[in-house]
């Protein structure tokens, strides 16, 4: 079938309100291969009567129509550096700053756009072996995602020999999965730590947070810019004050603000956008270098400076 113009900016329309991805006529195969290859499973003859139905509210319509244009690539520790800035970092710091709060051993992660759980496992995984008493600690991942394919195969948490193939470790995989005949199953204590819900990230966070650490990778990519920018935003108010926000490689925050300076650990770049940070600002023409609270960030004018500066200065 081939599609009209028209055809093409309906599906691209309905696709961006349902689920803020962006579609343009660039993805005319995307719609051919995703939708119009599978109309019958949508109960439809044409793309025109698929879009009246989903227009017309019919909700299994319009949860095979996101199934169907959502992608759902992930894997299990995926890039591996925010897992390791996670454990050797991020974490340490959370847990370092809770043990004077009402809550010194309750932690709550997020992940957002979980797809089939590989993420939330990843960081379930993660955490028990960070801590070895963690049935002593009040321990939640949330897991979320829009679409129902993704969020079935994620509570299933029975994945084949390729998928545990990309990024789980063998010792890992032997110790939190059991053998199962269609794969591998994620253990109960791994899965005891995870909650799956369906969420669409366009719609309010009523309910939910605060969060320490948030994952929400490889998702907003799929977003305009306007979106990107208020998703974040919106994200930032689930965030405790020490909270980290890890997303994908490609995805760089910085432009959004102060607020989002990233955090460096190794490889790996995470965001701290609640947390109050003293920054401080080296006087140099004072004998002794005086510490002074600065703005969000360093002043980046060079200046000449003191030797005292230069003792003081942070190991680059
Ligand atoms: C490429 S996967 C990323 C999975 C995982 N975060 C990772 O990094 O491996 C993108 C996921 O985002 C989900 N998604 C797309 N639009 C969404 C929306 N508006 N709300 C929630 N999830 C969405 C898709 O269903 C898909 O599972």
């Amino acid at each position: 079938m081939s599609l009209t113009p028209q055809q093409i900016q309906a599906i691209c329309r309905l696709t961006d309100k349902v689920t803020g991805i962006q579609w343009d006529s660039s993805k005319d195969y995307l719609i051919e291969s995703r939708i119009v290859a599978r109309l019958a499973e949508f109960g439809c003859t044409s793309l025109d009567a698929l879009i009246a139905k989903i227009d017309a509210g019919d909700v299994v319509a319009k949860n095979a129509f996101i199934d169907a244009v959502t992608t759902r690539e992930t894997l299990f520790f995926r890039d591996e550096s925010p897992y390791i800035a996670l454990e050797h970092k991020a974490l340490p710091e959370i847990i370092d700053a809770k043990t004077s709060s009402y809550f010194p051993k309750r932690l709550r992660l997020w992940s957002a756009a979980a797809s089939t759980g590989q993420e939330a496992y990843s960081l379930a995984i993660c955490l028990l072996e960070m801590l070895p008493d963690i049935w002593n600690w009040d321990v939640q991942i949330l897991a979320t995602d829009i679409s129902d394919a993704a969020l079935a195969t994620a509570s299933r948490g029975i994945y084949s020999d390729f998928e545990t193939g990309r990024g789980m470790r063998p010792d890992l995989l032997n110790k939190y999965f059991q053998k199962v005949s269609n794969g591998w199953q994620v253990k109960d204590e791994v899965r005891s730590l995870v909650t799956f819900q369906k969420r669409n990230l366009l719609q309010p966070f009523d309910g939910l947070g605060p969060f320490d650490v948030l994952f929400c990778r490889y998702v907003a990519i799929y977003f305009d810019l306007p979106v990107r920018r208020e998703l974040f935003e919106r994200l930032s108010r689930t965030m405790t004050a020490d909270g980290c926000l890890f997303v994908g490689a490609s995805e760089n925050l910085s432009d959004f603000g102060a607020k989002w300076a990233p955090q460096f650990h190794c490889r790996a770049v995470y965001y701290q956008p609640n947390k109050a940070r003293t920054t401080f600002s080296l006087q140099p023409q004072s004998p002794a270098a005086v510490l002074a609270p600065a703005g969000p960030k360093l002043s980046a004018v060079p200046a000449p400076v003191s030797k005292m500066a230069r003792i003081l200065a942070p190991m680059k």
